[in-house]
């Protein structure tokens, strides 16, 4: 079984202040779950990665970077590389969020690169995927969703990728008023699933963790995360005080139970 993923991504929100109140509330609201069966991260902005590694030191609540360069070190102004969010304490690293397609020109063939130099420093690259509101409108997500995943994963060997987290993120759904519906949810993921299973076998497709991200909150959060090939829930906003993620987390908390029972039941 797939173990289940609660993280949210801060964006440019939550400097090293404000990290250490976050994490002082969210850490005595988790030590009263038992998290065990789910993986837990968030991914503050660079400045705020120290603070978040000293405030969430010895719990279950992983940190990542929001974005690195492909590269490891040299001339590149302003850029934060593989091994320096290693050092910094971090588990795992975002890729592609739409507000870098968008506004920094990034492109899946740069994205290869990151995914390629993450995993070679042993980063989890969490690769955001999705379509606009255009491409969805002309019938084209799917299509442009195998195109996103195949090309970031290319020249990964199929052993290696199912330790990355692949997010799917329609992008019209990111920052809006609504999710995509669980309906819509459930065939994207199960497409994304299905191009996996093609492409690199049912084992990579039956392994790989595929969260979704856009508009998630704690209301709508239940009937997406019960969805079959929904494996998390990437939250922003909802998740930007630590109540708010609380709350996520003791979704994905009760959905694991759920999906370990119906697993169970299953194979006896
Ligand atoms: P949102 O952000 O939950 O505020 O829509 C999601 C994201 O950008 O990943």
């Amino acid at each position: 079984m797939r173990k289940l993923v609660a993280a949210t991504g801060w964006k440019m929100n939550i400097g090293s202040a404000e990290t250490v109140r976050y994490a002082g509330f969210l850490k005595s609201r988790v030590a009263q779950l038992d998290v065990s069966a789910i993986d837990i991260f968030v991914l503050p902005p660079f400045t705020s990665l120290p603070a978040a590694a000293g405030a969430f030191g010895n719990t279950p609540v992983a940190i990542g970077g929001q974005n690195m360069h492909w590269e490891d070190s040299g001339g590149w102004t302003g850029e934060i590389s593989a091994p320096m969010l290693v050092e910094a304490g971090c588990r795992y690293v975002e890729l592609a969020h739409s507000e870098r397609l968008q506004h920094f020109g990034e492109t899946y063939e740069l994205i290869r690169r990151k995914v390629d130099r993450a995993m070679s420093a042993g980063l989890t690259p969490v690769i955001c995927l999705g379509e606009t509101a255009q491409e969805k409108a002309a019938g084209r997500s799917d299509e442009v969703l195998a195109e996103q995943v195949l090309t970031s994963l290319a020249g990964q060997p199929d052993n290696r990728v199912p330790d990355t987290i692949l997010a799917y993120e329609p992008r019209w759904a990111i920052g809006a008023a609504e999710a995509a519906s669980p309906d819509y949810v459930a065939a994207r993921h199960k497409a994304l699933r299905n191009i996996l299973r093609q492409h690199r076998g049912r084992d990579v497709a039956e392994h790989t963790r595929i969260i979704y991200g856009g508009s998630v909150t704690p209301e709508n959060g239940h009937d997406i995360i019960g969805l079959d090939d929904v494996d998390g829930l990437f939250v922003g906003r909802a998740a930007w005080t630590p109540e708010g993620f609380a709350r996520i987390i003791e979704l994905v908390v009760k959905a694991a139970a759920k999906k370990l029972a119906r697993t169970t039941a299953a194979t006896t």
